[in-house]
């Protein structure tokens, strides 16, 4: 793992920015896996920058996305889809048709779980993941468990996380209890991880994340078996 520590968040933004701009500079065809949270916004907000100073051609870029929740409209709010268009599609010249999200509306979780995982096979795999982290370990919605997820699949929420994400509704009963999510597999599968970790409420699984045992009851230890990982820190 390259690790790099960054002293603030503005800083730790603006280097993942940097490592994202590059692989659309070297190769504009590339595909992107996208994550949501707080954590990526400040990065999102640079990429958009970098693409008004005419920087970032992004009309060859494809991305997908690690997650969204399942049950929710793509209208609503606190969809990962929403989330996309307000911090960087609907800001940037990405086509609308290659940006790719699971279908949170579709009937059948587990049948949009195998077409998700197909569709990111058949555009040749994700080139560079952007990842954040859960207070418990997860990496796109990965849940600590007993094994590793190989593929997209739909999982079901810990109360770890609904309590985190209810900060964005009006109350705990209105949070989705699941979701449709890229597996550890998918994610380890991608040629270059970057994973960003802010806020000294993380410090402590950072530490166990990166330097900690690899085991599924910690999702995000896993990164360290990938050949190419580079972590963003900024938890002092
Ligand atoms: C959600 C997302 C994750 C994200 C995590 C942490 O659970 N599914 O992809 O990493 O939140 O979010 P934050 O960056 O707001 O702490």
């Amino acid at each position: 793992m390259n690790i790099i520590k960054a002293k603030t968040y503005e800083e730790l933004s603006a280097k993942a920015a940097v490592i994202i701009g590059a692989k659309i500079l070297s190769k504009p065809s590339c595909v992107l896996g996208f994550a949501t949270g707080g954590t990526p916004v400040g990065t999102y907000a640079e990429l958009v920058r970098m693409y008004k100073e005419g920087v970032l051609d992004w009309s060859g870029v494809a991305t997908y996305n690690l997650d969204e929740y399942y049950g929710n409209p793509v209208t609503d709010k606190n969809s990962y889809y929403y989330f996309m268009q307000q911090n960087l599609f609907k800001y940037v010249n990405i086509k609308q048709e290659n940006t790719h999200l699971p279908n949170g509306m579709a009937k059948d979780a587990e049948e949009e779980c195998a077409r998700y995982e197909a569709a990111i096979n058949a555009a040749g795999g994700i080139d560079l993941q952007l990842l954040g982290i859960g207070h418990n370990g997860h990496i796109g919605f990965n849940e600590p468990a007993d094994a590793f997820a190989e593929i997209t699949n739909h999982v079901k929420l810990t109360d770890s996380t609904i309590n985190a994400n209810s900060r964005y509704y009006a109350n705990r009963d209105e949070v989705p209890k699941s979701a449709l999510s890229m597996g550890i597999g998918t994610i380890m599968r991608a040629r270059k991880i970057l994973l960003l970790i802010s806020g000294k409420d993380k410090a402590e699984i950072a530490q166990k994340a990166l330097y900690g045992p690899v085991t599924p009851r910690v999702p995000a230890s896993i990164l360290q078996y990938h050949k190419h990982c580079t972590v963003i820190l900024a938890v002092d």
